[in-house]
């Protein structure tokens, strides 16, 4: 295999974005997408890239593409209580697999995933775009270098007003995958956890919930242990915010927009008790290409993904705690 043959389960949004990114990848191709809403697949592809139409399968339902003899992999970007049962079929269909964040919104479930991705010998990753920026990996490498110190606090904040479009979102209650704790809430933890390298010991947070029981807003904190405390605050009704600083004793480093488009040349900064502020430019790039061709060469070189089965474990681990804390106002151990 030269190339990795890829589907698509659902005409969302973001494979507007995605379908021309693995169109034109070295090593991926675009096969098929299949939607549940009558020529829905299709519209999407005469919208993001007509010139795919006659290269592109469009199919009303997901089973021809799950069962699609050339393709090898599938990428799930449907709406967060949807990913189970889609991404299951998948792997049983000895298909590898990327799923959007959360990989699932129960903690048995990404087991299950985890442990038959295993079974059936198939790669499978949590679809965290971002964490594949330079950008991100030279916060990293600032906090890895220690010109910051050890840190010791962190902060992250993600928001966005929610469009009409969206409203399916919060129609439904947090237990049940609505709101923006499941939407935009894996954003705000697992960042704060690949910066902190640990795994939350206990967390606290206040939400405001709608008629429905989702989250509009949430606030919270989350105690890394050994003095490592972070806050989040994630919304609905915010202007648009993707934005995470780090401290330490010696200094402190920030990304002021983590979901960055390809368009736009990305910005860390940073300071030290012995430096003034340093605005470091990383060149522009699509965090998506990386993240796809990332995925499209473990599958080809039959290598680990970057983002761990253990990154989707604790996610989710940490964000029932947080929906726990919401529900009864108090600290949740992370189990
Ligand atoms: N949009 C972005 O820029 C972006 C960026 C990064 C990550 N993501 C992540 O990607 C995932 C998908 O986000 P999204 O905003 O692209 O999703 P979305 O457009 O809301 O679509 C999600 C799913 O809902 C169904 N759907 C779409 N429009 C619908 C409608 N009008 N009525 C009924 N069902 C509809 C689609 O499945 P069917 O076609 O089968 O109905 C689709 O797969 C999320 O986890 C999101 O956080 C999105």
């Amino acid at each position: 295999m030269k190339k990795v043959n890829w589907g698509i389960l659902g005409a969302a949004r973001i494979v507007e974005k995605v379908l021309p990114i693995i169109a034109n990848s070295i090593n991926g191709e675009i096969v098929a997408i299949g939607s549940r809403r009558k020529d829905a697949a299709e519209s999407l592809i005469n919208k993001a890239c007509p010139e795919l139409i006659n290269k592109v399968q469009a199919f009303n339902g997901f089973d021809p593409v799950i069962n699609h003899p050339i393709i090898n992999a599938i990428y799930i970007p449907l709406a967060n209580e949807d990913h189970t049962t889609a991404a299951l079929k998948t792997i049983r269909s000895k298909k590898h697999v990327l799923i959007e964040k959360p990989m699932a919104i129960k903690t048995s479930d990404v087991e299950l995933l985890l442990s038959e991705a295993k079974k059936f010998d198939v790669k499978i990753m949590e679809g965290f775009m971002y964490a594949f920026h330079p950008q991100f990996e030279r916060l990293l490498d600032i906090i890895k270098s220690n010109i910051l110190g050890e840190i010791n606090y962190a902060y992250s904040m993600f928001s966005f007003p929610i469009q009409p479009a969206r409203y399916y979102r919060i129609i439904r209650p947090m237990k049940s995958g609505g709101g923006a704790l499941w939407d935009i809430g894996p954003y705000a933890i697992h960042t704060l956890r690949q910066c902190f390298k640990e795994n939350p010991m206990r967390v606290y947070a206040q939400s405001k919930l709608n008629e429905h029981g989702a989250d509009l807003s949430t606030t919270g904190m989350v105690d890394f242990g050994q003095n490592k405390r972070a806050t989040f605050d994630i919304s609905f009704e915010c202007i648009r915010r993707s934005e995470v600083e780090v401290f330490g004793p010696s200094g402190r480093a920030k990304i002021p927009i983590i979901w960055q488009p390809e368009n736009q040349k990305a910005k860390i900064i940073y300071s030290t008790e012995k430096s003034d502020s340093h605005e470091e430019i990383v060149p522009m790039v699509s965090h998506f290409d990386l993240e796809f061709k990332h995925f499209n060469e473990c599958i080809l070189k039959n290598t680990p993904p970057k983002l761990s089965s253990q990154d989707a474990l604790w996610n989710v681990k940490t964000l029932i705690a947080i929906s726990k804390s919401i529900t009864n106002n108090e600290w949740v151990e992370v189990i």
